[in-house]
């Protein structure tokens, strides 16, 4: 039976009742709203709503509820109620009959609905910031592994200058960095109870809000009740987090794809994260890493989908707004399964140093270093530029890379160019010189495993 029934002549038709429900996907919510309601209990009793005797049978009652879901919580979606506090509360009522008429006092599923969620995101929340800690702690150690790699950096997709494998590495374990304190920082903002906030204009019993807030482990109760029923912004938030995040992930797959690729070959992803082709028995395709990449819009689809909901939307809770759940309930797994996936595909890669290596030494990565060279000979860098230009156009009409040509080549360019040009070319000393903070030097590297290092241990 519907909550709400006593002012209406008929039911609601099929069509509509099937349009309306949110029990087939708030169900996922039962544990929050379970907890939500021994609170509410509680609140309830200190306000002597509840007798000291109703307040422990409806609690007995709610957490033997709470047992059976947690035994088959996919049964909850079946039971035909309107959404997952009709259902509560039905069931309730099933057990202890008339005493689970009274949970509701002061009470409206617009308080309710909005503390079940953020209970909902502030748990898988903190699922996702393991996960993120997980993933870079895999970088890290790839990171110490592949430590002597040389990688050829890349702009534009051309061969630009040469970088630690593990510089990139790190890149990818600042992204996350930023990510995980997105994610704590959203957290932070939705740490606030909005139960006891009625249907809009707060509740007619005297509640002690900041203390049903701390009963349910938030930081304090909301401060505005028709902020608090319609405010969504904690989903935006995250939603904006996790985007934001698989822009990264996706940043991640695309390089792995291209390193992984035949004309690359520069990385072999595992077996256990590639599949076949049906057809051709050669193939080994990077699906997971492409995988991460297209979920990717999923998640920026479900941001820009809630946004478009709530703009506009007059004060206070309005029934689009049981539209912010599905895109969340897909979103947030979907990002924790990119994580999860992106970490296996660190944890088996093998990286070819030697290939790296001589793509790194091929593409005149080390004009940059000669340009240098000039200027510590005492030309104006933008002088050496040119030199360096047509040193280049040299060597490509040779088919030889810049350290293999003679120094009478050089200095036909440039009379400045002396025998001592040749250890500047090499590779090692193109890393080593790259020694300023934030740089790809070897020394500079180490440290900034270091200190990533010293940051994720997890005490
Ligand atoms: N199922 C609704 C939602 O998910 C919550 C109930 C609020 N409904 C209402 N008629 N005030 O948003």
């Amino acid at each position: 039976m519907a909550l709400w029934g006593g002012r209406f002549s008929s039911g609601p038709d099929e069509a509509f009742k099937q349009f309306n429900d949110s029990l087939p996907f708030d169900y996922v919510m039962a544990e929050q709203d379970i907890i939500g309601s021994v609170a509410w209990a509680g609140a309830l009793n200190r306000v002597n709503v509840l007798t000291d005797d109703e307040h422990q049978r409806l609690v007995a009652a709610l957490y033997e509820l709470l047992e059976e879901v947690q035994a088959n919580p996919d049964s909850v979606a079946l039971s035909g109620e309107e959404d997952i506090h009709s259902h509560v509360e039905a069931a309730l009522i099933n057990k202890v009959g008339d005493l689970g008429k009274k949970l509701h006092t002061g009470r409206s599923r617009n308080d309710q609905v909005a503390t079940d969620f953020r209970l909902w995101c502030k748990q898988t929340a903190s699922t996702i910031a393991d996960a993120l800690i997980a993933i870079k702690q895999s970088l890290l150690a790839l990171a110490e592994r592949e430590f002597g790699t040389v990688l050829p950096g890349y702009t534009h997709l051309q061969r630009a200058q040469p970088v630690l494998f593990s510089h990139w590495c790190m890149a990818y374990v600042e992204m996350l960095e930023r990510d995980a304190s997105r994610l704590q920082d959203a957290v932070k903002r939705m740490d606030q109870c909005p139960l006891g906030s009625g249907a809009l204009a707060g509740t007619a019993y005297a509640i002690d809000r900041e203390l049903l807030a701390q009963d349910l482990g938030f930081a304090q109760a909301t401060r505005n009740s028709l902020d608090a029923v319609s405010d969504r912004d904690f989903v935006v938030e995250l939603l904006s987090t996790a985007s934001i995040s698989m822009l990264h992930l996706s940043r991640f797959a695309e390089d792995l794809i291209f390193y992984n690729s035949g004309e690359a070959g520069f990385v072999e992803l595992a077996d256990n994260v590639t599949s076949g082709s049906s057809l051709m028995p050669q193939k080994k395709n990077p699906d997971a890493l492409e995988l991460i990449r297209g979920k990717t819009g999923r998640v920026f689809g479900a941001m820009s989908a809630m946004m478009m909901t709530l703009k506009s939307l007059p004060l206070a809770y309005n029934k689009d707004m049981q539209e912010d759940k599905e895109g969340l309930f897909d979103a947030l797994p979907t990002w924790l399964a990119c994580l999860h996936m992106a970490q296996s595909c660190i944890n088996g890669i093998k990286v070819n140093g030697e290939r790296t290596r001589a793509a790194a030494q091929g593409g005149h990565a080390n004009a940059t270093e000669l340009a240098d060279y000039l200027v510590a000979k005492g030309i104006p860098f933008r002088e050496g530029h040119h030199i360096v230009g047509q040193l280049v156009q040299v060597a490509i009409g040779e088919g030889k890379n810049l350290e293999q040509l003679t120094l009478e080549q050089f200095q036909a360019v440039s009379s400045v160019i002396e025998e001592d040009v040749y250890p500047v070319l090499e590779l090692d000393a193109c890393l080593q010189a790259r020694k300023a903070l934030g740089g790809t030097s070897p020394q500079q590297v180490a440290n900034a495993i270091k200190h990533a290092q010293q940051q994720h241990t997890i005490t």
